[in-house]
C-alpha cells in the first residue's frame, strides 16, 4: 500500500488532501499540533472525519520539533512515496502581530521535513507556498500573476516565510535532488474553511446578523479558489519532477464588495459591516496565471465562485448549532 506523510491534516486545505488520498485508498500518516490559530473545535471536526478511514494514522505534533517530528516519521512507517507539507501559520494579518510563530513554524517546520526526506531517501516534496509572495507585483490588477514573476517584495512577514520556505527547498532539490513542488495557492475557501479568513467571517456575519469587519473600500480583489480544485491539485503535484513554482489559482478574480453583494443574495440578509482601513499587509489584488499548471499537471480549476459559495454556505447551515460559536485567535 502507498504511504504519504501529510503535514497540516486537521487543516483546512490538508484535511481534504489527505481525504481524497484515503478515498482513493491510500494510506496516511498526518500530523499536527491543533494550534488555536482559529477554534480548534473545527480542526477536531475534521479531524473527526478522517478517523473513519483504519488507513489513517494521526500524531499530534509539532513540526519544528524536530526530535518529537523525526520519532513521529519513524513511527509512521517511512519511506513515504511522498509528502505533502501543507502545516503553517496562515493568517496573512495576524502574521504583523506575531511574526515568530509563523517564522518557526514556516522555516523552521519545513526545514525538518526536508532534511528528514534527505535522510531517508524520500525524493517528493509537495508543499504550500502561497500567492502572497507575489506582494503587490500587479498594483493594477489587470494582469495574472505567472510563475516567472518578481516575488522580492513581500507586504507581510507570513509572504516572507513562505518565500523564505520556496528557497529552502530549492536548496535541498539542488543539493540532494529532491523532487519539489511549490504550490502557489489563491484564497482557497469551501466548506469547513478558515473561519480567519473573509468568506467565513462574512457567512457567519451575514447569516447572525452581526456585523463583520472590511478592510478598506472592497474594491480589492482575489481569485477566489474552491477547496476541491486545490486539493485536487495538491495530489497531482506528487508527479512533478525537478523543482517547480506552480500556481494554484480559480483564474477569475472578484471584489471583495461583490463577494459580499454574492453571499448577501444567497443568505437573503443585508450584510452589516465596520469600515477599517487598508491592512497594511495585504496585496490589492491577486489573479493566478495557471499555464504551468494546465500544461505540467493536467490541472485547471472547475467549481466557479458562485457554486463553490453555494457548498460553503450549505455546509454553514448544516452545521450551524457548533460553527456559529467557533472562535478565532487572530481576530484581525
Ligand atoms: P489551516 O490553518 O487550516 O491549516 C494549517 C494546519 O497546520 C492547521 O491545522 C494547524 O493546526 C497546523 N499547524 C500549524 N502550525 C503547525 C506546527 N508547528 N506543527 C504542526 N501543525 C501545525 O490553513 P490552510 O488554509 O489549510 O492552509 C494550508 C497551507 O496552505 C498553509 O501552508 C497555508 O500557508 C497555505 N495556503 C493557504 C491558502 C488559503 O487560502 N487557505 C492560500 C495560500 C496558501
Ligand atoms: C488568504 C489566506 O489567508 C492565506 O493563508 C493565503 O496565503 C492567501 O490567501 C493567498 O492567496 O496566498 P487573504 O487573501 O488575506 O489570505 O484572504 P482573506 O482573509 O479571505 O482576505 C481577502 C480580502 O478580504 C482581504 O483584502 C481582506 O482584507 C478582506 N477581509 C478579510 C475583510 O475585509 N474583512 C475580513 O474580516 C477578512
Amino acid at each position: 500500500m502507498t504511504v504519504f506523510f501529510v503535514t497540516g491534516c486537521a487543516g483546512f486545505i490538508g484535511s481534504r488532501v489527505a481525504e481524497m488520498l484515503l478515498e482513493r485508498g491510500d494510506e496516511v500518516v498526518g500530523v499536527d499540533n491543533r494550534n488555536d490559530a482559529y477554534d480548534v473545535v473545527l480542526k477536531d471536526w475534521r479531524l473527526d472525519r478522517l478517523q473513519r478511514f483504519s488507513r489513517f494514522r494521526f500524531f499530534e505534533t509539532d513540526v519544528a520539533d524536530f526530535e518529537a517530528l523525526s520519532h513521529v516519521w519513524k513511527t509512521g512507517a517511512a519511506p513515504y512515496a511522498a509528502v505533502y507539507h501543507l502545516a503553517a501559520r496562515a493568517g496573512v494579518r495576524y502574521s504583523v502581530t506575531n511574526p515568530w510563530v509563523y517564522l518557526e513554524t514556516n522555516c523552521r517546520g519545513t526545514l525538518n521535513l526536508l532534511e528528514l526526506c534527505r535522510a531517508s531517501g524520500v525524493a517528493k516534496f509537495v508543499f504550500a507556498s502561497s500567492s502572497s509572495v507575489y506582494g503587490n507585483v500587479s498594483s493594477s490588477g489587470k494582469s495574472a500573476f505567472s510563475e516567472e514573476m518578481q516575488t522580492d517584495a513581500p507586504c507581510s512577514p507570513y509572504a516572507a516565510t513562505k518565500k523564505a520556505a520556496e528557497s529552502l527547498a530549492y536548496s535541498y532539490h539542488h543539493l540532494h535532488g529532491l523532487d519539489i513542488a511549490a504550490l502557489r495557492f489563491f484564497t482557497v475557501y469551501g466548506p469547513a474553511g478558515r473561519p480567519d479568513m473573509s468568506i467565513l467571517r462574512f457567512v457567519h456575519g451575514i447569516y447572525e446578523g452581526k456585523p463583520f469587519r472590511l478592510y478598506g473600500d472592497g474594491t480589492q480583489s482575489r481569485d477566489f479558489t474552491f477547496i476541491d480544485d486545490i486539493a485536487r491539485g495538491v495530489v497531482a503535484a506528487a508527479g512533478v519532477s525537478g523543482y517547480k513554482l506552480l500556481n494554484l489559482g480559480g483564474d477569475h478574480p472578484f471584489s471583495v464588495n461583490t463577494l459580499i453583494g454574492m453571499i448577501s443574495e444567497m443568505i437573503g440578509k443585508e450584510p452589516i459591516f465596520h469600515r477599517f482601513p487598508s491592512h497594511p499587509a495585504d496585496v490589492d489584488s491577486t489573479w493566478a496565471d495557471i499555464t504551468r499548471a494546465k500544461t505540467l499537471l493536467g490541472w485547471q480549476p472547475v467549481v466557479p465562485l458562485r457554486e463553490g459559495l453555494e457548498k460553503t454556505v450549505e455546509w454553514y447551515r448544516q452545521n450551524r448549532d457548533w460553527a456559529k460559536e467557533m472562535k478565532t485567535l487572530s481576530d484581525i
